[in-house]
């Protein structure tokens, strides 16, 4: 047992499942090595893990890998149309088949070491000098399935067969999505942002669901806060199952943050909104901007990660409101951000510190920690179950 993870066991546990009086996970959650490894095997390797959206692989043979919990995932679309995925090695002598990244392979998959050829579907189509071998059956040697599945067009997977099912987890969500951007299936990557942050993904994710700091934080916070309309009684948190949102309306198009002159025009309404997938997926939606934000971390260790922000929007020319806003959040409001989960990284360790109470009230309103809470139940039970 490391340090960090005795003191844990030592010291009064203040969470609560009432969040009106619970404490926020303890410090050591942040950074002990053997919680870092627990949560790898608990948390992420049993959960939907974003991988790209739909029409980055358009066509047949397109690939693309995921680097996720010491694993590599191929995920593929076959000639059938069907996206499958694949545990990124091969069944010979364990050669990785493809290098990280994306590409094309138009027809099978060829190991680069002893060349076995391996169709969409995982199967093995050729194998040089295999008739020579004794009881040597293709069919037994086909590549390792990873369970995958799409939410409105945003492919997962899971390493884990008995995971319950996205649609399942996410249930409400894929709604709220398609009634926001009808013809989401189809959107595109407009731009992407990857930040290599020196903090825990839970210090990003707990900032990313809290509206509290917003008014209260650095300059660019507060022209967020003239962007969105930041009357509490106006804005709503709601928890669920899985997953949360926080509305808001928006705010003057003419503001400090960036100008809009008209609301999106994808569909829906023009509100500021943010959901949150456990465990690190985040999906936003602001007030002029005619794209879906999501926001999704690749933690690297139990004191850093990559945090990845990427727009997807309906294909075509950006309007000027859509790159100011991708502008402002990119390079304005994330790096602020990023600077405020850092400090908090830094503090975490610090002996005077432990657990941290939730700034939660009664009533829910946008300003309250309730998803924070929420988010912190969850993980907790992942890291039991
Ligand atoms: S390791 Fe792949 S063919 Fe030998
Ligand atoms: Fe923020």
């Amino acid at each position: 047992m490391s340090e960090a993870t005795i003191k844990l066991a030592a010291m009064e546990d203040r969470f609560s499942d009432d969040p009106e009086i619970s404490y926020t996970l303890a410090a050591p959650y942040y950074y002990d090595e053997a919680l870092f490894r627990r949560e790898q095997e608990r948390v992420f390797a049993r959960s939907w893990r974003f991988v790209c959206h739909r029409t980055e692989i358009p066509n047949a043979g397109d690939y693309t890998t995921l680097e996720v919990e010491n694993e590599s995932v191929l995920v593929i679309r076959g000639k059938d149309d069907v996206v499958r995925g694949f545990f990124n090695v091969c069944p010979h002598r364990a050669s990785q088949l493809v290098r990280p990244g994306s590409g094309n392979k138009p027809s099978v998959i060829t190991c680069p070491y002893h060349s076995w050829t391996f169709g969409h579907d995982g199967a093995l189509r050729g194998a040089s000098r295999c008739e020579r071998v004794k009881n040597f059956n293709k069919e037994d040697f086909s590549l390792t399935p990873v369970r995958v599945e799409e939410l409105c067009g945003f492919i997962f997977i899971n390493l884990d067969e008995d995971a319950a099912p996205l649609d399942g987890m996410a249930a409400g969500l894929g709604d709220l999505l398609m009634r926001e951007c009808p013809g989401l299936e189809d959107y595109t990557l407009l731009a992407r942002s990857d930040f290599d942050v020196n903090a825990n993904w839970k210090a990003i994710i707990d900032n990313f669901i809290e509206n509290y700091h917003l008014v209260l934080s650095g300059p660019e916070h507060k022209k967020f806060a003239d962007l969105v309309c930041s009357e509490e009684d106006q804005s709503t948190i709601r928890t669920h199952a899985a997953w949360s949102e926080f509305v808001s309306p928006a705010g003057p198009a003419d503001n400090s943050a960036y100008q809009w002159a008209t609301p999106r025009n994808l569909g829906g309404g023009n509100d500021f909104l943010t959901m949150h997938l456990f465990p690190d997926i985040g999906f936003v939606m602001f007030p002029g901007v005619n794209a879906l934000s999501l926001f999704y971390t690749r933690p690297t260790g139990p004191e850093t990660c990559t945090l990845v922000t990427a727009y997807y929007g309906p294909p075509g020319e950006l309007d000027e409101a859509t790159k100011a806003g991708v502008h402002y959040f990119s390079d304005e409001l994330s790096p602020e951000d990023i600077e405020l989960c850092e400090g908090v990284q830094r503090g975490l360790r610090s002996r005077a510190y432990h657990q941290g109470r939730l700034m939660v009230d009664a009533e829910r309103t946008g300003l309250s920690e309730h998803a924070v809470h929420s988010f912190h139940a969850w993980l907790r039970s992942s890291l039991q179950g």
